[in-house]
């Protein structure tokens, strides 16, 4: 049985202030709820504070995007070890906005994962084809490329599969339970096939998902969890999605 993964993707929303006000919300919405796992990815700007926040609570703690590289001479980069040290337990690799607007490759995402688990951080692995590749019928020929550069030489542990459908993204547009079901069972015989038995790695959905359609996703057998965007800026919004989540 696959525990029921919540996480919070802020993008580049919500300063400190912002933050602590958020997480001081949040936390009694949450308090008594033990049976889902609950993440907070905030701006790098704002790890300290959450992961001070956080602390008496289960909530983990996660980063958006980290460097491969370990260290040295990167204007701007953030290392594994840095986010370490603030608090994260995760960290969220090639999201489909990072992959779109900061050109990262599946080469540059699998040296990513690979750093990450070396430093001991656990990954949320983002997928998902455009609108254009759904339509032309190249979803699953996406996937593959995606899994396999994305995965190269890289075992599931620690990993977590968010697939993301770039179309379903911040446009209210949501896949179906059922098309995002069918998808997900195709990343886990993907996985099954190319990296042993993955019945016990967590796929999340990610695209417009909110309070009203989070258990219609949860029904599907397929989906462990969802990465969410907009709806988890409001601690009540990304409250209820998480009591919304039980399996
Ligand atoms: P929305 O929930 O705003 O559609 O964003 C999804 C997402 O990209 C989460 O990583």
């Amino acid at each position: 049985m696959r525990r029921p993964y919540i996480a919070a993707n802020w993008k580049m929303m919500k300063n400190l202030a912002e933050t602590e006000e958020f997480i001081n919300s949040f936390i009694p919405l949450v308090a008594g709820i033990s049976d889902v796992d609950i993440l907070i990815a905030p701006p790098f700007t704002s790890l300290s504070i959450a992961s001070h926040l956080l602390l008496p609570t289960n909530i983990k703690l996660g980063a958006q995007n980290m460097h491969y590289e370990e260290n040295g001479a990167y204007t701007g980069e953030i290392s594994a070890d840095m986010l370490l040290f603030a608090g994260c337990s995760t960290v969220i690799i090639g999201h489909s906005e990072r992959r779109q607007y900061f050109n990262e490759t599946d080469e540059i995402v699998n040296k990513k994962i690979k750093t990450a688990k070396k430093k001991g951080l656990e990954v949320i692995l983002c997928v998902g084809e455009s609108l254009e590749e759904r339509e032309s019928g190249r979803t699953f020929g996406v996937l593959d490329k995606q899994l396999a550069g994305s995965l190269k030489d890289i075992s599931m542990d620690g990993v977590t599969v968010a697939y993301e459908p770039i179309w379903a993204i911040g446009t209210g547009r949501t896949a179906t339970p059922e098309i995002a079901n069918e998808t997900h069972g195709y990343i886990r015989e993907w996985l099954n096939k190319n990296k042993g038995n993955a019945g016990s790695v967590r796929i999340q959905y990610g695209g417009s998902v909110k309070p009203e359609n989070i258990s219609e996703l949860m029904a599907q057998s397929e989906i462990d969890g969802a990465l969410v965007g907009g709806a988890s800026l409001k601690p009540e919004s990304f409250a209820n999605i998480i009591k919304g989540a039980k399996k």
